[in-house]
């Protein structure tokens, strides 16, 4: 073991200087205009993995963008872990926003900013790091390990779950580990034991069938982006709840013991406030910050446009207007039920003087997994050992939506093993990973895989 950290120790700046390699590759899935840099990174990534010494390295086309998979199987008796992560990053605009170049990783004050640096490129090369460390210095990995890498998790995963219904012998494992979350806090690492779910709209309105002048017709016809901006006001009631109704029907209500756990743990809304430079919050009544992000469902305005929005001034009565709205979804909804209610509801409140459509662009399940699983202690003793420090558990509010997938396909739990943090700009100019968490991430990962065979036995192979 100890000879393992000091490898990890001996080559932080080598580790580091790859990382930045990976990161200057602009993989941002959502864009087609990316898609040649999005295979140029799933091949960099199998190129990295075959020289860490992992074996049957594969890039597997999709019919959306690639899935980077790898393995090391030569630990007989001992459980097989499945490693899931993303290569695929958010676009980096606004990019006047950003302190150094998204593409060019930068160490600033114990950070290293880039796009990808925390959400998920950082986190998987935490993992890929602690697998070098195992095999490069003269050793095996104390478990079997199988990688699946994808390129579309930004996106909503399209193409991911049918590629692990077609190699489902492949992906065979005992649990699966997925680090591409937050801790807590700095210094206060974390279990990560839930993750909302998401159902993704959008709402097209038409008025008029061309633009008009807006002194000639301005008054005589429902404007578009009025009418869009009317339906909007009312997806909220005055209490901050989602006004769709049925939308709260299915959601499972916070247990008293996950209430008071969540009021132990240590949280300033005053604080919360000012770094998000916000006078004050706004949310659901009746529940606490915490309980709103993590286990209550929301709805949200992602983006809205139409009309003029040019430097200057036009006067002009728009043909159209369209708004793209999320809703994030807690046990027991599904995203096809809250997608169903949404347009329903769109319906019933669109005005007969606009035409309207409303798709639904993407969508996740909900997952809490269980916390006392064999994964998840051993995930707790590694991270007491990496950190130094006793975790907390924690849910979160963001999705991954292949957790769910793997329960239900290969009827495998997850561990949620977060190194990002709360501020770490995910998503959003200046996104950075805090060198100590990545390190510490390293440290965490090179204990978790030595600990796993402690506290969980294989199963027989079928
Ligand atoms: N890493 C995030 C998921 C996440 C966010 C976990 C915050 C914990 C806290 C992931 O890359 C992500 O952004 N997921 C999308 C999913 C969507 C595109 C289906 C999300 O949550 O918006
Ligand atoms: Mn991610
Ligand atoms: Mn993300």
């Amino acid at each position: 073991m100890q000879s393992i950290l000091s490898y990890v120790e001996a080559n932080h700046d080598r580790y580091l200087g790859e990382l930045k390699d990976i990161l200057a590759i602009p993989s941002v899935s959502t864009n087609p205009g990316n898609s040649s840099d999005i295979r140029r990174c799933a091949e960099w990534l199998s190129e990295h993995m075959r020289r860490i010494g992992l074996k049957n390295v594969q890039v597997f086309p999709t019919p959306g963008h690639p899935v980077v998979y790898a393995d090391w199987l030569q630990a007989p008796g001992k459980p097989t872990l499945l490693l899931y992560g993303h290569y695929d990053v958010q676009p980096p605009e606004p990019l006047e926003l950003w302190t150094s170049p998204p593409f060019e990783a930068t160490i600033r004050d114990g950070r290293l900013y880039a796009r990808g640096s925390a959400d998920d490129k950082g986190q998987v090369f935490i993992h890929l790091k602690s697998i070098e460390a195992y095999l490069m210095n003269g050793g095996d990995l104390p478990i079997n390990i199988k990688l699946l890498i994808e390129g579309e998790e930004e996106i909503g995963s399209e193409h991911l779950e049918t590629f692990v219904k077609e190699h489902k012998d492949m992906l065979r494992a005992d649990l699966v580990l997925i680090s591409d979350s937050s801790m807590f806090a700095q210094g206060v690492p974390s279990i990560c034991y839930g993750l909302r779910g998401l159902a993704y709209m959008q709402i097209d309105l038409t008025g008029p069938g061309k633009d008009l002048h807006s002194g000639s017709f301005g008054g005589t016809i429902h404007n578009p982006i009025q009418a869009l901006s009317e339906i909007i006001a009312q997806l909220h009631d005055k209490n901050g709840k989602v006004a769709i109704p049925g939308f709260y029907k299915d959601v499972q209500a916070l247990s008293k013991k996950e209430r008071n756990a969540y009021k132990r743990l240590p949280w300033s809304d005053r604080k919360y406030a000012k770094e998000l430079s916000v006078n004050a919050l706004y949310g659901e009544r009746g529940f606490t910050t915490l309980e709103r992000v993590w286990a209550r469902p929301t709805l949200e305005c992602n983006g809205i446009w139409g009309g003029f929005t040019g430097e200057g001034a036009k006067t002009v009565l728009p043909s159209k207007a369209s708004a793209k709205i999320s809703m994030r979804l807690v046990p027991h909804q599904t995203a096809a039920k809250a997608a169903k209610l949404f347009e329903k509801h769109i319906r019933k409140l669109a005005p007969k003087t606009v035409k309207v459509t409303v798709r639904n662009l993407h969508g996740g399940e909900p997952a809490i997994t269980p916390i006392d699983s064999p994964g998840v202690q051993a995930a707790v003793a590694a991270l007491e050992k990496g950190f130094g420090k006793k975790p907390l558990y924690q849910r979160e509010g963001g999705s991954i939506p292949i957790v769910v997938q793997f329960k239900q396909l290969l009827g495998l739990d997850t561990v949620l093993l977060g190194f990002g943090l709360p501020d770490e700009n995910a998503h959003a100019p200046d996104e950075f990973i805090n060198l100590d968490n990545f390190f510490g991430g390293i440290r965490t990962s090179v204990h978790f895989f030595n600990e796993l065979p402690h506290f969980m036995k294989p199963l027989p192979t079928r």
